[in-house]
């Protein structure tokens, strides 16, 4: 009996492929960068499951390419921003995600962040690498506090909670978030206080965001946004570049319009060699290694597969996207 086909955008840790391997054969695209457009057209062809990366654009033209047989795109992510999901229903092509296993990881990035980009960290590393640093400065890369200051959370799901109560329990801040339903246990259990957007921002000594990109949060955080943050408002961003207006940021940060940001995301990625925001040394910007500690890929890697070999049997996925 034949065996059903899966295609896999990348190579992903090794327990993810060893639980399709178990099921289907495995066609994992091998580059170490994400196939091109023409690459996936061709690699998805006839196969029944499909494991994507966030770095893939899954849509209408990339399901008929693989044929009517399709029956699940897998995301490696928690984010599904990436798939197309009404195309997906047109098709019934189950779509799966992550979510849960990146929590920690991701909030763990954000922490650093933002205590990095309160501390100046880059222009300090900077000054070592570029040997400028001469002797002890007592008025030196003089950066913020953050014990006792009001932490902004927009999108309060379950990273954003796990950020508030990293910030809230080790540092004591006071918690504003903003969230379309009400959350009565985080109010309770962390003092915080549901708000609108115009007072998270203009109230908050940090702001971390936490919301899916989708058409009302694309470029949210803009011009005006910047405007009503406070001079030394400290801006971390690790959900997807997309929800900040890039522009309006590099503006804010160029001309101290905010002390800094700290950003694990932008767009696009990766960040062009030309972008000003490589150069600013108030950007603290990593390459989107939210999720990359091994506890967190290789769970992703493992519920990413599950959710494949579910869709290929037919059975419901146990992390569904809808
Ligand atoms: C996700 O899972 O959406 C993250 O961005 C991956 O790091």
């Amino acid at each position: 009996m034949t065996r059903p086909v899966v295609f896999v955008g990348r190579r992903i840790p090794q327990v993810g492929l060893d639980i399709l391997a178990q099921h289907t054969d495995v066609r994992v695209h091998s580059g170490a960068l994400p196939p091109t457009r023409s690459e996936l057209l061709t690699g998805v062809q006839g196969v029944d499951g499909i494991l994507s990366l966030l770095s893939d654009r899954m849509d209408g033209e990339v399901f008929d390419a693989a044929g009517p047989q399709l029956k699940v795109v897998g995301n490696f992510a928690v984010g599904f921003n990436n798939i197309d999901v009404e195309a997906a229903k047109q098709r019934r092509i189950a779509v799966g995600n992550t979510p849960g296993v990146l929590t920690d990881a991701t909030a763990d990035i954000a922490v650093a962040l933002m205590m990095g980009a309160a501390r100046r960290l880059k222009e300090g590393w900077t000054a070592v690498d570029q040997r400028q640093w001469r002797t002890w400065e007592p008025l030196g890369w003089i950066g913020l506090d953050m014990k006792g200051k009001t932490l902004g959370i927009i999108g309060m799901g379950r990273i954003g909670q796990a950020v508030a109560q990293r910030l809230h329990g080790g540092w004591g801040m006071q918690v504003l978030y903003t969230s379309r339903q009400p959350k009565p246990e985080v109010d309770r259990t962390m003092n915080a206080r549901r708000v609108e957007v115009d007072e998270l921002l203009a109230s908050s000594d940090f702001i971390s965001i936490h919301v899916a990109l989708n058409e009302g949060t694309r470029h949210s955080i803009n011009a005006a946004a910047f405007d009503k943050m406070k001079s030394t408002a400290v801006v971390v961003n690790t959900a997807r570049g997309e929800v900040v207006d890039q522009a309006a940021l590099i503006d804010a940060l160029k001309n101290n319009r905010i002390f800094a940001a700290g950003l694990d995301v932008c767009e696009p990625e990766p960040l062009p060699d030309s972008s000003p925001l490589r150069q600013l040394v108030n950007c603290l910007l990593v390459p989107h290694i939210g999720s990359a500690t091994v506890t967190a890929r290789n769970a992703m890697a493992e519920r990413a597969a599950r959710n494949v070999v579910a869709g290929i049997m037919g059975e419901p996925l146990p992390y569904p996207v809808y």
